[in-house]
């Protein structure tokens, strides 16, 4: 079995598997009407729906990309990874509180093997799956610039209607035991640090991580990991297909009454212009595009954390948008990670007290 290394983020020499892609993520929702709404409101299609669960899709030739199972409480439960191999399946299914290979019950279908990260979030490692046809989208705008004039005589419409999903892009989740899910995550899933923002004492406290896929290009980050004092889900983000789409997705969201989160702006560390919306229950989902692209050989980089570090331009990030939502139980986890988590310190959670307001 893989020998887990520390210090993270860093890149694991001989990873369990070299995870594919994200092929979909799981909630847990109250009003199964509600995530409806939202997520075809966002941009996302109906794949199936199931008596106790909605399968939604892009326009990519993925079977679907995100689960909502009905539940009394709202809750983010985990991920799903594609793999390269079945024998990967089998490498995934020894290690510890694995389950064994089973059929995937899903659109697409497959066979799928389920983990828990160190952070108690679920990872289905999938394999198998039935690809479905890809469905048209609109293409990008033909811009007129200075130099290279592509409309003439035409206007610029793009539909008034939600912005189209092509793919799920990446998430982000917040743990307490950084160091440990971090290990677990390049070192069973092959993840590849693409950069890491540091405390000024050099602590890292978010790191985006790709898939390493070698030679072809991989997004700058599928997932997301940033320290914090409790396990829980951050963000996801969803491929569109130009700015006109995040901008278009943004009118559609605001005149269904949606909160808006932040946005638009363009990150700095994965490049993406992005835009984060509030689905019912107050989780983030972003619109991005033109995100960049690493091959596995692109060395990690390492940058000074800040809210400023977090958008090149677009309005100043929003103090509510890295806030913990304060209840019983997150100071609960408070308590428990102040004396029990390594990587949770006082001194840690002062300094990004102050570094995001
Ligand atoms: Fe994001």
């Amino acid at each position: 079995m893989v020998q887990l290394s520390t210090p993270q983020p860093a890149r694991q020499a001989n990873p369990t598997i070299k995870a594919q892609a994200l092929a979909y993520l799981i909630f847990e929702r109250p009003d199964l009407a509600a995530a409806e709404k939202f997520l075809t409101d966002f941009g996302l299609r109906i794949a199936l729906r199931d008596s106790d669960a909605l399968y939604f899709r892009g326009t990519g030739s993925a079977p679907f990309c995100y689960v909502v199972r009905h539940a009394e409480q709202a809750r983010f439960v985990g991920m799903g990874f594609r793999v390269a191999s079945r024998a990967d399946l089998e490498k995934l299914a020894t290690l510890p509180g694995a389950s064994v290979i089973r059929p995937l019950t899903a659109p697409g279908g497959g066979e799928v093997v389920s983990l828990t990260d160190p952070a108690g979030f679920t990872v289905e490692a999938v394999f198998g799956q039935t690809a479905v046809e890809a469905l048209p989208h609109r293409q990008p705008l033909p811009a007129n610039q200075t130099d290279q004039l592509p409309r003439i005589n035409a206007t610029q419409r793009p539909p008034h209607a939600p912005a189209e999903i092509i793919k799920l892009g990446h998430a982000v989740i917040e743990v307490a035991d950084f160091q440990k899910v971090c290990a677990w995550y390049t070192g069973h899933l092959g993840l590849i640090p693409s950069d890491v923002q540091v405390l000024p004492d050099g602590a890292p406290i978010v790191t985006f991580m790709r898939l390493n896929l070698g030679d072809t290009p991989a997004d700058h980050h599928t997932l997301a990991i940033a320290q914090g004092f409790m396990n829980t889900y951050n963000h996801s983000a969803y491929e569109v297909v130009d700015v006109d789409a995040l901008g278009m997705g943004q009118r559609i969201l605001r005149e269904q009454g949606y909160r808006h989160a932040w946005g638009i702006g363009r990150h700095i560390l994965g490049s993406q212009l992005f835009d984060y919306w509030n689905d019912p229950w107050s989780c983030k989902h972003e619109h991005y595009c033109d995100g960049d692209m690493f091959t596995a050989e692109r060395p990690t980089g390492i940058h000074p954390v800040s809210a400023e570090a977090m958008a090149q331009w677009g309005p100043a990030m929003p103090r509510t948008f890295t806030a913990p939502k304060m209840n019983r139980a997150a100071l609960r986890a408070l308590w428990h990670s102040l004396r029990h988590s390594p990587d949770v310190t006082l001194r840690k959670l002062i300094t990004l007290k102050r570094l995001f307001g």
